[in-house]
Formats: structure tokens, sequence, C-alpha cells
């Protein structure tokens, strides 16, 4: 069993990288801001994009916004060492991808093992994988006729969205939908619940994973947290 509880003393350093809006990195700095992340201090915000409104969140919370955008580099090759080295320059224990929508080097997955999380905006194995992000998740899901959809962290691997799940909650899909209504209620009812969550158990050492499965010792309290 692996405990993903990293630093011996003081507090998990969290690396948050966006690519948009930044619902969910609020989510975040509003959890530490209430002291619900006790254990967690959010150390920097990388995006991918100049234009990103996350960069703002974090600097109106006081946190470091660094973008890295794949349109300043010749090729993708010096994109991933310039993102690189923008993550290891930050030393952080724990990356948290909230609406990051770019493939991560592969040396950076393998550096990082157990290490990095995503939010994915439905009940992972239904819609996701290449090509469901954001927007797209919620028109397949209304397509398809489901009448539960929900979000789901989960470690990363090298597949997408196929690394082991930590945490799911579930959301009813209501009959006057659209893809942004219901993009909404998934944030409100279960990202901006779930994401902080997540980081304050793996921060507590209380997420442990074992041949693929995560376990969440004393499940029962989750609700303090
Ligand atoms: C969120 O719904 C997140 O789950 C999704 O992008 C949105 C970002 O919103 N991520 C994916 O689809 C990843 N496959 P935000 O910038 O407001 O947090």
């Amino acid at each position: 069993m692996l405990t993903q509880q990293m630093p011996e003393c003081g507090k998990l350093r969290v690396l948050v990288c966006v690519s948009g809006g930044g619902t969910n990195l609020q989510a975040i700095i509003d959890a530490k801001a209430a002291g619900r992340l006790k254990n967690a201090d959010l150390v920097r915000v990388i995006a991918n994009k100049p234009e990103a409104y996350a960069l703002e969140r974090a600097k109106k919370a006081g946190i470091e916004g660094v973008c890295v955008s794949p349109k300043d580099f010749p090729d993708r090759e010096a994109f991933h060492r310039a993102f690189l080295a923008a993550v290891e320059e930050a030393a952080p224990d724990l990356i948290v991808l909230a609406g990051f929508l770019v493939v991560l080097p592969e040396e950076m997955i393998s550096r990082y093992r157990n290490r990095i999380i995503n939010i994915h905006p439905s009940l992972i194995p239904s819609f996701c994988g290449t090509g469901f992000y954001g927007l797209k998740v919620h028109e397949a899901a209304l397509e398809r006729g489901v009448k539960i959809t929900g979000a789901t962290v989960h470690f990363v691997d090298e597949g997408t969205d196929t690394g082991p799940i930590i945490m799911q909650k579930a959301v009813a899909v209501k009959e006057d939908d659209t893809p942004e209504v219901l993009q909404r209620r998934v944030m409100e009812e279960a990202e901006w619940i779930l994401l902080p969550r997540a980081i304050e158990l793996i921060a507590a050492g209380r997420v442990k994973t074992a041949a693929g499965q995560v376990c969440i010792e004393q499940e029962k309290e989750l609700d303090e947290i």
C-alpha cells in the first residue's frame, strides 16, 4: 500500500494547472480561505493560455501565476521542457489538473506517479477519454439520454482518464437540461465539492493506492472535510 502523503512535516505543496475559467481553482482557493484545506498550501498556478481567467483568480488570491503557452515554443518538445521546468521550480508534492486541457509529457507522469490528480466532469468510465472534455462531455451525456451523471477525481496515468479513481459524485440530469445548464449543476453539486476534498484527504495521508485501486481511510468521516 502506498500512501499519497508526501512531506514528513509542513503542508502539502499544491500546484494547480488550468486552461480556462478556473472555477475549480476558485473552489480550492475558497476551501483554503475557509480553513477546509488544513494540510495543504497552494504554491503556484500554471496556465497554458495567457488569457485564462484562472490566472486572474490566482492573482487575486495572492498565488503565483505562470503562463507556459505552446505558442511560445518552436515544437512540442520545447514546450514540454519549459512546462516541466515551471512545474519543478514550484517543488510540488501534488499537482492538480483543474480543467487543464493539455496532454502531459510522459516523463512528468512517471516522475510524479500518484502525485497528479485530475477532475473530470462525468462518472468515469462514462463519457471520458480522448475528445471528451468540458462542454463536450455534457453534450454527449444528454445525447445518450443518461439520467445520472456526475464528476470524478482520479490519479493521472499514461492513458486519458484511465488512472485510479479517488472519488466520484453523482448528479441528476433533468429533462430540460441544456449542456450549459448541466455543466453548471455538475460543477456546483460535484466538482467544486470533490476537488478540495480530495486534496485535503491526500494531504492528510488518508488516500492509499494498491493495484490500481484507491482506498480512503475512515471514509465515514468525509463530511468533516
Ligand atoms: C471542468 O468542468 C472540468 O471538470 C473540465 O473542464 C472544466 C474546467 O472548468 N475538465 C475536463 O473536461 C478534463 N477532461 P473550470 O476552468 O471553470 O474549472
